[in-house]
């Protein structure tokens, strides 16, 4: 969703926005734009409609000039993509512009507040009444720019992060109420200092951190004389006047995790990258581990809470708990959490599992719990998000950054740790990190160009079905959702998964002669699962099988040797490589798939 970058510093601002803009492509965005203020003291502002490499082409964004700027990638929610509804949008009297991620759920009283004292609208965005209203707050009660900016955001409703620029003062001031946004500090000798949706897009330039809490509303200043750039965090909810004082804290990413190497793309990258995060996700502290295990042992109901991926790798989960541990866990999508409010009292646990930490349906789902004194455990890989701030405690998934749209590296993560989590509830953690170490060779296997290579071939054969189906029984049900998932996602081929003893029960009718049909294998399923085959086999359906076995009726066969209770991590795999080849194959960017964003900040 829409990405946010500012700087503020001693070289030119356009190519640092640019590169940043650039890095936050992979959040999904439709149009793009950049403000600086040059030397003159007024604004250059270039917006457009596109990807952000087009923008440029067209417009130069290079040659907007000045050292302080603000710039955005726009996920279009209120106004169509057209170029006066991107971003920046800038106040009546063109003193401020703002750039913005999120929602104003209270806009239309605010614009029609603003109409009736004569200000007037340019787009169709919500984002908009934000600079007017701070023009608004200085113009009429004569407050300065921070005073007026924190007026504003009081007023405001509903997620957003935002960021506001002051031409006159040239001040740039960032707040944080449930979107994510983080503090960059430059190197002490280059005085610079950073806003951003997210770390990669400033990881080039500082890896110093400081992780911004809701309700933080942060100012970058420069000294006239000195010519010294500073920052201090306020709470803009005005809980405390004074400044907060927030820890700055040294990232151990680096630029390599943020660029996609020798690979064409990210998504390639990190299927690959699975052999190592796997194993930096199973390597977590045992006393950690125990200590949530616990937790999980005294709650009186435990809840799995997720969305899309993240959801997938509960659902897998539920079923490690109840066969490792004969534990019943409710394992439920984020979004409908809600329908369950009666069931939350303070002994339940809700686990939330999140790539980003940023999902607004999950930081909900978590709001919720809290508000019934539930306590909450996160998983997550984004060190610092909103989910860790509100969680009472979290386990890291340690893979770096995921820039591709698609989740890969960090579903195979989520599954290693919620699979340490069962097995450490059944009394057997050091067997649990034993087999997950186990499996490294198995993933260095599947990722490797021989089977790359195989899976092209399928993907050759597959690109032109308008469906396909998946079916999976017990844990790899789950697997097959996954699988499903990823082929839509970037072949915009419409893949359905089914629990293999649901196939009669209504999908079979759609299989005919030629009928690709994925199906995942286990020792425990084998029996069920391969009559399944059968079964779309006798109806001329192609069988895909991916196991440890080859099986008489399979067309084409994938091997997977088995690993027990740990098959659905190494059994999604394939598919995340036949869904990248597809997409290849369509002519689709596998990074960027239409519609989609990588962290969804937006009910
Ligand atoms: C978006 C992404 C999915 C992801 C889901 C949940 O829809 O496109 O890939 O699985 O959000 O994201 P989270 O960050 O909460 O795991």
């Amino acid at each position: 969703m829409c990405g946010i970058i500012a700087y503020t510093g001693g070289e030119d601002a356009a190519p640092v926005l640019f590169e940043g803009l650039k890095r936050l492509e992979y959040r999904g965005y439709d149009s793009a734009g950049i403000v600086t203020i040059n030397d003159s003291g007024e604004f250059e502002l270039k917006k457009q409609v596109g990807k952000v490499q087009d923008i440029h082409n067209e417009l130069n964004l290079l040659d907007l000039s000045g050292s302080i700027g603000i710039a955005h990638t726009r996920w279009a929610t209120h106004g169509g993509v057209t170029q006066k509804n991107a971003h920046p949008h800038v106040s009546n009297n063109s003193e401020i512009a703002v750039i913005h991620n999120g929602i104003v759920e209270n806009y239309k009283e605010l614009k029609a507040l603003l109409v009736s004292k004569g200000f007037h609208f340019e787009s169709e965005t919500d984002t908009e009444v934000i600079p007017n209203l701070v023009e608004y707050w200085m113009d009429s009660k004569h407050l300065n720019f921070i005073d007026a900016t924190m007026k504003t955001l009081q007023s405001l409703e509903g997620n957003f992060a935002v960021v506001l620029i002051d031409r006159d003062t040239r001040t740039i001031i960032g707040a944080k109420n449930g979107s994510p946004l983080v503090l960059g500090v430059g190197e002490r000798k280059k005085n610079e200092l950073f806003l951003a949706s997210d770390i990669p897009a400033f990881l080039e330039r500082t890896k110093n951190v400081v992780y911004l809490y809701d309700g933080d509303m942060v100012v970058f200043e420069t000294d006239p004389s000195s010519k010294k750039r500073s920052y201090q965090i306020f709470d803009f909810r005005g809980r405390t006047e004074r400044p907060i004082i927030r820890p700055i804290q040294s990232v151990s990413w680096n630029l390599s995790h943020a660029t996609k190497g020798d690979f064409d793309h990210f998504m390639l990258k990190e299927i690959a990258e699975q052999v190592e995060t796997i194993q930096k996700a199973a390597a977590q502290d045992p006393e950690h581990i125990q200590n949530i295990t616990q937790s999980i042992r005294n709650a009186k109901g435990v809840f799995l809470v997720a969305s899309g991926s993240s959801y997938h790798a509960c659902l897998s989960a539920g079923y490690l708990f109840a066969k490792l541990a004969s534990f019943h866990i409710n394992t439920v999508i984020a979004s409908e959490f809600s329908q369950y409010e009666s069931f939350l009292k303070p002994e339940t646990l809700v686990i939330a599992v999140s790539q980003s930490g940023e999902t607004i349906d999950v930081l909900d789902a978590v709001k919720t719990a809290k508000e019934k004194g539930c306590q909450i455990v996160s998983i997550v890989n984004v060190v610092g998000s909103s989910l860790t701030q509100i969680s009472h405690k979290t386990l890291l998934l340690n893979s770096g950054p995921e820039i591709s749209v698609l989740s890969t590296k960090t579903y195979t993560a989520q599954l290693a740790v919620l699979s340490l989590l069962a097995y450490s509830l059944a009394g057997r953690y050091e067997e649990g990190v034993q087999k997950l170490k186990f499996l490294w060779n198995i993933v260095y296997n599947l990722t490797a160009a021989t089977t790359r290579n195989k899976i092209k071939e399928l993907a050759t054969r597959l690109a032109t079905h308008d469906h396909i189906f998946v079916l999976g029984r017990g844990p790899l049900y789950a697997t097959a959702l996954e699988a499903a998932l990823k082929i839509k996602e970037v072949s915009y081929i419409h893949a359905e998964a089914f629990a293999g003893g649901e196939l009669k029960h209504g999908p079979i009718a759609m299989v005919k002669k030629g009928t690709p049909c994925i199906i995942f294998v286990s020792r425990d399923t084998v029996k069920t699962i391969l009559s399944n085959a059968m079964e779309v086999k006798s109806r001329g359906g192609y069988i895909i099988g991916i196991g440890p076995e080859p099986i008489e009726s399979f067309d084409f066969f994938i091997k997977v040797p088995e690993s027990n209770s740990l098959n659905p991590i190494c059994d999604i795999i394939p598919i995340q490589i036949l869904a990248y080849q597809l997409a290849l194959i369509l002519g689709h960017d596998p990074d960027k798939p239409r519609n989609l964003a990588k962290s969804v900040t937006v009910r």
